[in-house]
């Protein structure tokens, strides 16, 4: 019998990338054979994100660009994640090709899903989990570079932010196993593998207390020890080696904790990097945003952060253009980021989302060329600080991860430091995998660019900075 052949194709969050893996485990478990490509395939899935429009449109698209395989081959077409839990059988109506429809807690049923449609019954599961968190199955890693790899530690989201359709395609939150957690981390090290990435929608808001589901219960009775949150948890993956980077996301402005930064402090191998994405500068927008917390209470993390951490990276998330933004509001967030001066950010214009309190309660009612006006001045600012931040790390000597070649060159190494700047670097003897010191001698406005440094030869980075200086002067 002919081994059955399953593509699969992920947009959105890294959830999705970390679904998708654990997708291909549940598949494979039950004898199906992965495939690199679409025109092999005997099922093709595509696991969607909902939470803008554009999204979904890109989706739809490529929905379209797969009638031709279809028709071909007679190919079995499954949608999965967000955009299939947000519209359910109504996928199967409005795209003829689509045979499965899968949200983000049915990946146990895909085997049975793929069986019916074989059938050629339509096939819709999209029945959330309060408990799910495939906690006991061990993803098979796609399109790996054997170095850095996503673990998933909690799912769901029980934040409400009004603008925000994750609640309703994710579902409850709810905290996977820690051990579940430690076991897969020590997996990974066994096989190589050198940086994981803890991911949640809201990471501080993790809590395990031997039944994740009922952290309100518990959390309310502040004598409970044995209970395991987002602190504990960090501590407990950073002191599996010394030799294991880790890294998070996504932080939330009202949860994230003191403790939390004292570990980050502590561990070396925690990387000092931080996502806590802002969304407004506004504290009226904000509220309106329904985000639990005001511009001073931000401005009072970022400085916390900066007191424990004050080498560490910070990055984050803005929405311009929400329900009755004014200009003093947009003028507002410009103001924030001047003040803290993100390393990093992503920009989105503010994009309705059926069902959302936002969509039930206010208008959308920013004219279009404003929030793309508005949008082009927070980018334009980011990108002036986003230059200023990598132009300060020049003549410095960063500890970075080989991940692989640089896409630019065969020749060049690239990697990341603690605070998550990308580094390329002549390869020399150096392997992918491996920690290294490299002098960033100059930059292009993402990426560092330097030389790898042997270690206990400090005269020779001071030549290295000389040299440098000769030929490039930095800061230009
Ligand atoms: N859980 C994360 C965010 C996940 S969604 C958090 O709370 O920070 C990633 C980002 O998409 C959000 O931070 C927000 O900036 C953006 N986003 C979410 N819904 C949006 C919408 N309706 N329109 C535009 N951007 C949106
Ligand atoms: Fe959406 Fe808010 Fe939850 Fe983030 S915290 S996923 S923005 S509801
Ligand atoms: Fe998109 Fe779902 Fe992630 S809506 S951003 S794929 S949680």
């Amino acid at each position: 019998m002919n081994t059955k052949k399953f593509y699969i194709e992920s947009y959105g969050c890294q959830m999705n990338v970390s679904d998708s893996e654990i997708v291909s485990a549940i598949l494979t478990n039950k004898g199906l054979q992965y495939t690199h490509s679409a025109e092999n395939a005997d099922i093709i899935l595509l696991n969607t994100c909902a939470i803008r429009d554009n999204a979904e449109q890109k989706i739809r698209y490529r929905l379209k660009e797969l009638k031709k395989n279809k028709k071909e081959n007679n190919t079995l077409i499954g949608v999965l994640g967000c955009m299939a839990e947000r519209l359910k059988d109504q996928l199967l109506e409005e795209e003829h090709l689509v045979d499965i429809v899968a949200g983000p807690d049915a990946y146990r049923a895909l085997p049975h899903l793929i069986e019916e449609a074989e059938d050629g019954k339509k096939a819709v599961n999209v029945i959330l989990s309060k408990e799910e968190t495939y906690a006991d199955i061990a993803p098979v890693r796609l399109n790996s570079n054997g170095v850095t790899a996503f673990i998933s530690i909690m799912r769901g989201c029980d934040n409400m932010c009004s603008f925000c359709v994750v609640p309703f395609t994710r579902g409850r939150e709810r905290s996977r196993n820690p051990y579940s957690i430690i076991s897969e981390t020590k997996n990974l090290l066994n096989k190589g593998y050198k940086e994981i990435t803890l991911l949640g929608q809201n990471v501080d808001s993790y809590f395990w207390n031997g039944d994740g589901a009922k952290k309100d219960l518990i959390k309310s009775k502040a004598d409970n020890s044995a209970a395991i949150n987002f602190a504990r948890l960090l501590q407990m993956v950073a002191e599996i080696s010394p030799e294991l980077r880790i890294r998070f996301s996504t932080s939330h402005p009202k949860d994230m904790t003191d403790d939390v930064l004292k570990t980050i402090a502590r561990y070396p191998n925690i990387c000092k990097y931080i996502h806590l994405p802002i969304q407004s500068g506004s504290s009226t927008v904000l509220e309106r945003m329904n985000r639990g917390y005001t511009a001073e209470w931000y401005l009072e993390r970022i400085d916390t952060i900066r007191h424990y951490i004050p080498d560490g990276a910070i990055s984050t998330d803005i929405i311009t253009g929400f329900c009755a933004e004014t200009e003093e509001d947009h003028q507002q967030t410009l103001a924030i980021m001047e003040k803290v001066k993100f390393d990093f950010a992503y920009m989105f214009i503010y994009s309705e989302r059926p069902k959302t309190l936002a969509e039930r309660k206010y208008k959308d009612d920013v004219p279009e060329e404003i929030k793309k006006r508005r949008l082009n001045e927070i980018i334009e600012l980011q990108q002036k600080h986003s230059a200023e931040k990598i132009k300060s790390q020049i003549e410095k000597i960063h500890n970075v991860l080989i991940e692989g070649k640089s896409r630019k060159s065969n020749d060049m190494w690239m990697g990341r430091n603690s605070q998550n700047a990308v580094i390329v670097f002549p390869k020399k003897m150096h392997q992918k995998g491996e920690y290294v010191k490299v002098l960033a001698t100059h930059c292009t406005s993402t990426t560092l660019i330097g030389e790898s440094i042997v270690d206990n030869a400090d005269f020779a980075k001071k030549e290295f900075i000389k040299e440098h200086h000769k030929i490039k002067p930095s800061n230009q």
